[in-house]
């Protein structure tokens, strides 16, 4: 039995380099030690950090009654004002900001700087996005679909630089790029799409085609792995969703040559070993 793990399951480089800040710091840090918004989408990774005594703040509010301790700043990034205001509390900041998203903080401080309006293609609820908005220098326009193009229309500005969330869509990006050049505008467009969810999914739909079975681990809210699911189940008809290795149940399926495993971002690479671990076993 050929057992295929796919190299990009899991966390991506920020992901990981947030959440690997985290444990580092529990021995060594200030206390107590706070993350800004969840570390990562995943319950049973901010439950073990809670035990270990991580608790997570979520409000400007709350991170200004803090007086002492270590903030933690996930790799979505923040907006300028929380840097200053972790700095007016004198706390300790530990910044696992994703350097992919940094750098668009840097693009969007210097454009809007130098008088450029931005445009933030993205989803404006996003928490990256938030982030983003709060390195401007006056305000952004954030457009996610056709229709938010309109309001580029009641602007007194012609000169525009465009960036993108990390995980927005490759094509989608495309084509509201497009659709905006058409206005004539003056445009500086930078793709600042990250490729670690790409590569994520063609790795997955490479293994899916040649593999008898395909197992994909994530989170029952997590949007991409339900993406990855997807991709896999139009390649794999015997595609398997789970959370954890207690979802595993491949007793029906007996005459398996091959199984391919993948996993969303926010799955930790134990969970992924230990599906990994069960599946050679059984078989
Ligand atoms: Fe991950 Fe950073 Fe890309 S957080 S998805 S490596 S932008």
């Amino acid at each position: 039995m050929e057992v295929i793990v796919a190299k990009s399951a899991g966390f991506c480089f920020g992901v990981k380099r947030a959440v690997e800040s985290v444990y580092a710091e529990i021995n060594n840090s200030e206390k107590p030690i706070y993350t800004y918004g969840p570390i990562i989408h995943n319950e049973q990774v901010v439950k073990d950090l809670e035990d270990k005594g991580v608790k997570v703040i979520n409000t400007e509010k709350e991170l200004e009654k803090l007086s002492k301790g270590t903030i933690i700043i996930r790799s979505h990034g923040v907006s300028k004002k929380i840097y200053d205001i972790i700095k007016k509390q004198n706390l300790r900041m530990v910044d696992a900001t994703c350097p992919f998203v940094k750098k668009i903080h840097n693009i969007v401080r210097k454009e809007s700087e130098a008088g450029k309006k931005i445009i933030i293609i993205g989803n404006d609820n996003h928490p990256e996005v938030e982030g983003i908005k709060g390195w401007v220098l006056g305000d952004a326009i954030v457009i996610h679909c056709e229709d938010d193009i309109k309001k580029l229309n009641s602007l007194n500005t012609s000169s525009f630089c465009i960036v993108s969330q990390t995980t927005f869509n490759y094509n989608k990006f495309k084509y509201l790029v497009e659709i905006i050049n058409k206005k004539g505008y003056d445009i500086n467009v930078v793709n600042t799409i990250c490729n670690a969810t790409h590569v994520r999914q063609v790795e997955a739909k490479e293994i899916a085609s040649s593999v008898d079975a395909m197992i994909v681990i994530g989170g029952k809210s997590s949007s991409n792995t339900q993406k990855l699911y997807d991709i896999c189940k139009s390649e794999c008809h015997n595609t398997y969703y789970i959370q954890t290795v207690e979802d595993l149940d491949l007793c029906n399926v007996e005459s398996l040559n091959s199984i391919g495993i993948t996993a969303g971002a926010s799955t930790p690479k134990n969970i992924i070993e230990e599906v990994v671990l069960n599946v050679r076993d059984e078989f």
